[in-house]
């Protein structure tokens, strides 16, 4: 998988790796906030990163698409970039999502370089290698698998994200903690995301993302065990899709989390998981976050949207990723609809809507 870096000399670190290629041309991909909060102290620490090609892109995962995508192909085009040249990715997960769906299809694969900037793309969206676009109004219809040249991962710009931000990537932190074992599930649930001093929370990012590498690099393209990273997904895409219909949609962290309380509930039905942990887990997420708000008239549609999941194979069986325990995941466990309205009723007492 992809050299991951983890500092919080950034500007230090890039110019290492721009050193080791071959004289490449720079051009840098920001959303609208990247290229105001994050671009100039970038510059600051590495003064070079002034004369590269800055492209920016509208902010927001509405602004995924391939629309987007073609504007920048454009301006690599204008430039006349070559597959020896570097995109540095400098945003959330909108923007390395992008940027690496981009290089990776320019000339049929130019450098890239993915410097998150949010929470959740530091522990997920930038690693990996999963790059796209939305399409035809599904998520990530349109990618490729492709790794990033680095990845450098730091804490240092997130002083400017909002609290909301924050919790929405520390949910998946919470996951891959799910997917690790009791002890790490502990600290996190013990951790303050949004008092933590920046090199104590860069020393956890970089324990949580080995997670997820450890996942990912026994099976990248997804045949099997990686995905067990969808954990809490299935409910968590179909509440976001439900809060997107109703036009008041809500940030993949908060779903996410929400959706990992349906999957504790699952899999202490099915296999037994422990029910001390499952509460401690449904306390911590009713605490932080607010819950994803529906009653019984929305299980319809919140099923509607599960059976059109693309992690479902076969229509009408509901393909889950559950745990016998922390640390122990089974992936590809077939539900009927009677089980997930089931959990959708005890995910609503544990969260008293
Ligand atoms: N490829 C993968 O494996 C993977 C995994 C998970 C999520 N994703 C994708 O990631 C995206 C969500 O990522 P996200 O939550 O980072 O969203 P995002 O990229 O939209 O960032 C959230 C908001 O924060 C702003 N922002 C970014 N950095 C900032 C900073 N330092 N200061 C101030 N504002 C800043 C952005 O402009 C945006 O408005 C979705 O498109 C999702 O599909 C991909």
């Amino acid at each position: 998988m992809n050299d991951l870096i983890f500092t919080n000399s950034v500007g230090k670190s890039l110019a290492t790796i721009v050193a080791g290629m071959n004289e490449p041309r720079l051009f840098v991909l920001t959303d609208a906030n990247t290229s105001q909060f994050v671009l100039p102290r970038l510059v600051e620490q590495y003064p070079a990163l002034s004369t590269a090609v800055n492209i920016t892109v509208h902010a927001g995962d509405f602004n995924k698409t391939l629309d987007a995508a073609r504007d920048v192909w454009k301006v690599l085009i204008d430039h006349e970039a070559s597959r020896h040249d570097v995109l540095i990715n400098v945003g959330g997960g909108v923007v390395t999502d992008l940027g690496g769906f981009v290089a990776s299809t320019y000339r049929r694969g130019m450098h890239f370089i993915n410097i998150p900037t949010t929470l959740l793309g530091a522990v997920d969206a930038s690693v990996g290698g999963k790059n796209g676009v939305n399409f035809g109004g599904f998520k990530n219809q349109i990618g490729t698998f492709a790794v990033a040249d680095a990845t450098i991962i730091s804490s240092c710009f997130f002083d400017t994200l909002t609290d909301r931000d924050m919790l929405s990537g520390y949910a998946e932190m919470l996951k891959h903690a799910l997917l690790d074992s009791p002890k790490m599930l502990a600290r996190l649930l013990a951790f303050n995301v949004l008092e933590a001093q920046s090199a104590d929370l860069l020393a956890l990012i970089e324990e949580n993302v080995k997670v997820k590498r450890s996942i990912v690099d026994a099976d990248f393209r997804e045949a099997g065990p990686r995905k067990a990273l969808n954990l809490g997904h299935t409910a968590a895409h179909a509440f976001e899709s439900l809060a997107m219909a109703r036009r008041s949609p809500i940030p993949h962290g908060y779903a996410v989390a929400a959706g990992c309380v349906v999957a504790l509930v699952l899999s202490h039905l099915k296999f037994k998981f422990p029910s001390d942990t499952l509460h401690a887990f449904a306390a911590y997420v009713r605490e932080h976050y607010e819950p994803v708000e529906f009653t019984c008239d929305d299980y319809p549609a919140l099923l509607n949207y599960m059976a059109h999941d693309k992690k479902n194979d076969h229509h009408g069986i509901f393909n889950y990723t559950l745990l016998k325990a922390p640390g122990k995941p089974m992936v590809n466990v077939a539900l009927t609809a009677e089980d997930i309205t089931g959990a959708l009723d005890i995910y609503r007492d544990l969260m008293g809507i």
